[in-house]
């Protein structure tokens, strides 16, 4: 790395998240089918993670299928569930070596009975390493989430004086992370389409015109400087001093 990269990567965020959007218009611009965009955006995660490792972050939480993404055609749902199941399949003992730590935000027992074990078990796995924690948010949604908490609270019995934000981020899926400082969203699209609505209140963004399947390294290094020039303030008003 040189000196004048280093100097804008002094700041790495401890939770990057990313929105790994654009496997279809990347497929259909080069006149394939949109399952092989999807293939194609499991080929660069290997370097992502490798590199979020590299670069000294600690959670990266990605978002691979949602609680709306359901209402896609049956075709490309089973073709990405064969496309995950795959990926476990060839991916986990690499990981599992890296030291990654797999972890599972959203239903898993809504999803196929094969896939589920199979996370299940990639999860016992890794559950000690420590290099960088994964979180894989799939058949995840922030209101689906916030609503599971809400029915947790109340069958656990809090009291109305119980629940702060404390209390209440810990019945959310990502009860065992910190909250994102960064989210990046890939192929222009500017919106959260249901991802960590609750725990992205002071999160960064970083939006690229990028479809996933072309993400790799270098891209993550740009989201990375550009996230060393914002001033997070949380609400505050800096000192002049401070300046
Ligand atoms: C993201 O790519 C992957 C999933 C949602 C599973 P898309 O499939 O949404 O790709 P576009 O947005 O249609 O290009
Ligand atoms: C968000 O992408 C979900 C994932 C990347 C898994 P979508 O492609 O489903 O989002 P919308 O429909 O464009 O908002
Ligand atoms: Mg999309």
């Amino acid at each position: 790395m040189n000196k004048e990269t280093q100097e804008s990567l002094q700041n790495i965020p401890n939770h990057v998240a990313i929105i790994m959007d654009g496997n279809g218009r990347w497929a259909l611009e080069k006149g394939l089918p949109r399952l092989s965009g999807h293939r194609a955006g499991t080929e660069n995660l290997r370097e992502v993670i490798e590199a979020c490792a590299e670069f000294g972050i600690k959670y990266l939480t990605i978002y691979a299928f949602s609680t709306e993404n359901w209402k896609r055609p049956k075709e490309e749902i089973q073709g990405l569930m064969r496309i995950f199941k795959t990926m476990l399949d060839r991916e986990l003992q690499n990981l599992h070596e890296n030291g990654v730590q797999l972890r599972h935000l959203g239903r898993l027992d809504q999803i196929d009975k094969e896939l589920q074990k199979k996370v299940r078990e990639a999860i016992e796995l890794t559950k000690d390493n420590k290099t960088l924690i994964l979180n894989v948010a799939f058949n995840y949604g922030g209101r689906d989430e916030i609503l599971q908490a809400v029915k947790n609270i109340i069958s656990a019995g809090h009291s109305v004086d119980d629940i702060d934000d404390e209390q209440f981020a810990k019945y959310l899926y990502t009860s065992e992370s910190p909250d994102p400082d960064l989210i990046i969203r890939t192929s222009g699209e500017y919106r959260c389409s249901n991802f960590l609505i609750w725990q992205s209140a002071y999160a960064e963004w970083y939006f690229t015109p990028t479809y996933w399947p072309d993400f790799n390294k270098e891209e993550l290094r740009q989201a990375l400087i550009v996230y060393n020039q914002r001033e997070r303030r949380y609400g505050e008003v800096k000192q002049e001093k401070e300046r």
